[in-house]
């Protein structure tokens, strides 16, 4: 028996995961499995399953799933239980390879125990929740799931007094913060995210120059240099192709209405939010007021808002430092900081439902800040 412990923070968004350990490795990658298409296929790749940027550069050669949408399982929502049960069963498997995968990269020590933290949606179902612990159990010891925006907070140092606004491909998490753990109740979780503002950007851009040729992953890649919402002299020119022909594009207007469809949204739920808040706190809340997840990288987006937040009072709205690893590297610090007792207790019961064989599992953080 070792009191040694391997310690992992994980991010497990819709869009990318990203992983810390206590070894001080860390990692990015899409959360995406890719299965070779045939058997032509898996003698070229030499492999049964392809994980990382590989998925993108020999994605004819694969069935690429991307697990989750909307910040849960896909087909989770589904309330008649209308998807069928092997695309189910097929999106479960992939969550479990890619936390599978990603663990493996920390390359943690044989033998000791991997303990983890895994940031969800800000206000995913209990259902939800009880997937990913599934998704992650075969690969941890213990594990807890605890609200995607609290990890970014917990990293910050910055648990008081301050509102998160996560911003993903599958939702977009406000989350106040008043020193202790957020209860359900208190945060917003909005279905839409990067997604939403690239599948816009798609069809707006098709609409305007409709001769040019794009896949949703350039408009994506574009949306990630150029993206704006603010107002100003912003002129976003591409190359895009035209019958084999890279030919110049302005694309600044799709561009700007597409990112634009995240911050009404954005701004109707802090008005929920703001709502909510006890008056004593509000204008100390609102001027710290943090926005983390790839999308807080949208140019213009906090002052947009602060613009927004004129409404309220006012407001002072920044960008967190690493919107890659904000999430991943909160979730370790607060893996570390959990008393041991707490870890061998979510252990025990792990071990407890796997002896049971019920599958079922309830474990959720809920004070161990
Ligand atoms: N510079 C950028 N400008 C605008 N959007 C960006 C930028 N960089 C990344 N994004 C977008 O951010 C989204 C990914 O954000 P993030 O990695 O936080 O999502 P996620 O954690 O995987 O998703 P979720 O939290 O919804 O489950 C994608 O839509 C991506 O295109
Ligand atoms: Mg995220």
């Amino acid at each position: 028996m070792t009191d040694r412990v391997s310690y992992i923070g994980m991010d497990l968004g819709t869009f990318k995961t990203s992983i810390a350990a206590s070894n001080g490795r860390r990692d990015v990658i899409p959360t995406a499995v890719g299965w070779p298409k045939d058997h032509v296929a898996r003698a070229l790749l030499g492999r049964d399953v392809v994980f990382g940027d590989e998925i993108f550069h020999k994605r004819r050669a694969l069935e690429v799933i991307r697990p989750f949408e909307k910040g849960m399982l896909k087909y989770g929502g589904d309330p008649q239980g209308q998807a069928p049960a092997d695309r189910i069963a097929r999106c479960r498997e992939a969550a479990r390879l890619v936390v599978e995968y990603a663990v493996s990269l920390m390359r943690p020590e044989r033998g000791v125990p991997i303990f983890g933290v895994i940031g969800a949606p800000a206000r995913a179902s209990i259902r939800n929740k009880q997937v990913l612990i599934e998704a992650a159990e075969s690969t941890f010891d213990a594990v807890v799931v605890v609200s995607e925006p609290f990890t970014v907070a917990y990293g910050m140092n910055n648990l008081s007094d301050s509102i998160v606004i996560d911003i993903g491909a599958g939702t977009i998490d406000l989350c106040p913060l008043y020193g202790t753990y957020p209860a359900d109740a208190d945060q917003v979780t909005l279905p839409l995210g990067g997604d939403m503002i690239d599948e816009a950007f798609c069809r707006l851009l098709a609409q305007k120059h409709p001769q040019a040729q794009f896949t949703p992953q350039m408009a994506r890649e574009i949306k990630e240099k150029h993206g704006f919402v603010h107002d100003a002299n912003e002129h976003a020119q591409v190359l895009l192709s035209v019958n084999g022909v890279p030919t110049q594009y302005d694309v600044t207007d799709p561009l700007k209405a597409a990112c634009s469809v995240i911050v009404e949204p954005i701004v109707e739920g802090l008005g929920r939010l703001i709502a909510r808040l006890d008056p004593e706190y509000r204008p100390r809340m609102l001027s710290n007021i943090v926005l983390a997840g790839g999308g807080s990288q949208l140019r213009g987006l906090d002052r947009v808002l602060e613009e927004r937040l004129e409404a309220f009072g006012g407001g002072r709205v920044r960008r967190v430092g690493d919107s890659v690893f904000a999430g991943a590297a909160g979730a370790l610090k607060l893996a570390m900081a959990m008393p041991a007792e707490y870890w061998q207790e979510i252990r025990r019961a792990s071990e407890n439902r796997e002896a049971s064989d019920e599958g079922q599992s309830g474990t959720e953080l809920r004070a161990a800040a």
